[in-house]
């Protein structure tokens, strides 16, 4: 048991309090039309005057207005917190901003400045991290919305882009593709990974990151999820037959399994790693990631509140199933959730 106060961890070392909104942290909305990518590129500039036409509001929260997508999450601030404080629980974990033989894979080129694309971006966390790893190469970060900067780093793009669609680049285009927390996003994640196959050079490398759709216990804990945290798993079930019938799958273990069993990747490696919800851990920084991770789940809990509503459940009943939820999280020790990262090699 904890106490009701977690912190969300920004990336550049800030912390949020949870249900705190600091105005002065909102990112700029941007595109730019510098020509890029093949010779058909697309790429057109957003103009000011054109950027609230790609958001709806829905009872005081920002949803993308483009209808043919099937990301039910809202894409405002709150929403961008909570990814920024993934990205930086990621990194702590992991203790950098990729796995897999990335180095190797954007050494410096006298030939070719290396290529990286980072589909769904949203603010473009990841894109500005790598931006500053690996100044030499370009990297490219896409989004149904205009959430990032105006004003990147030299060696950064941002794009509107739906990742439902073909890609605009030629085949082999990217030395890299980085795809994390796009399940939700997806219509046809299989569909996905051929375009990300197809637009890889041989030699280049898919990295995905994705979150299991479900709580688990951790194992030193006797008994089951279902026993100890009844109301998560309820929340889980109930969220992830909703995401069925948009046609989303978000179940992270079966996109790494989507990967794997592609004919145009190799090396196909997968680390599964358990992140505590909560401060139950006995390590402080797995203490500090889980108080961040929590206060990211409650914050996702509310997110999907307006796709519950939509489905045709009560307000009272999202409420409780939303509150029920949190209360499981903040009273049980031993909850985590699992993250599959992967990284595959083109052939
Ligand atoms: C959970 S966020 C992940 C953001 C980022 N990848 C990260 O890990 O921090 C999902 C993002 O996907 C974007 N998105 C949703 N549908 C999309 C689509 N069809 N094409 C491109 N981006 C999409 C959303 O706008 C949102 O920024």
């Amino acid at each position: 048991m904890s106490d009701n106060h977690d912190t969300l961890y920004h990336s550049n070392g800030e912390a949020e309090m949870e249900g705190a909104h600091d105005p002065s942290t909102d990112e700029e909305t941007i595109l730019t039309d510098e020509e890029y990518g093949s010779p058909e590129s697309s790429l057109e500039e957003v103009q000011d005057e054109e950027i609230a036409d790609y958001f709806l509001e829905i009872n005081g929260r920002l949803y993308a207005s483009h209808g043919g997508a099937p990301y039910p999450l809202p894409v405002d601030t709150p929403e961008n917190d909570r990814t920024k404080a993934n990205h930086t629980i990621l990194k702590r974990l992991i203790g950098a901003n990729h796995r897999g033989p990335v180095t190797a894979v954007l050494a410096v080129n006298v030939d070719r400045q290396p290529r990286v694309l980072d589909l769904c971006c949203g603010v473009g966390t990841w894109v500005k991290d790598m931006s500053a790893d690996f100044p030499h190469a370009q990297i490219i970060g896409v989004d149904i919305v205009p959430l990032a900067t105006r004003y990147p780093p030299t060696n950064v793009q941002f794009e509107i882009l739906d990742v439902n669609s073909p890609l605009r680049w030629t085949d082999g285009y990217f030395d890299l593709i980085h795809s994390r927390d796009v399940i939700l996003s997806v219509c046809d994640y299989g569909a996905l990974v051929n375009e990300a196959a197809r637009t890889l050079r041989l030699g280049g490398l898919f990295l995905s990151v994705e979150w299991s759709n479900h709580i688990s216990l951790h194992p030193s804990i006797p008994g089951d999820v279902e026993t100890h945290a009844p109301a998560s798993t309820h929340f889980y079930d109930t969220v992830n037959h909703n995401l069925a019938t948009l046609g989303v799958n978000p179940d992270g273990f079966a996109a790494f399994n989507l990967i794997a069993n592609s004919p145009h990747f190799t090396s196909v490696t997968v680390e599964q790693i358990d992140v505590p919800i909560g401060t139950w851990h006995p390590e402080e920084g797995l203490r500090q990631i889980g108080s961040s991770f929590r206060a990211a789940q409650k914050r996702l809990a509310h997110a999907y509140k307006r796709m519950l509503l939509t489905a045709g459940m009560s307000s009272e009943a999202v409420d409780t199933l939303i509150d029920d939820f949190v209360h499981d999280l903040y009273t049980t020790d031993g909850l985590m959730m699992t993250v599959y990262l992967t990284s595959a090699e083109r052939v």
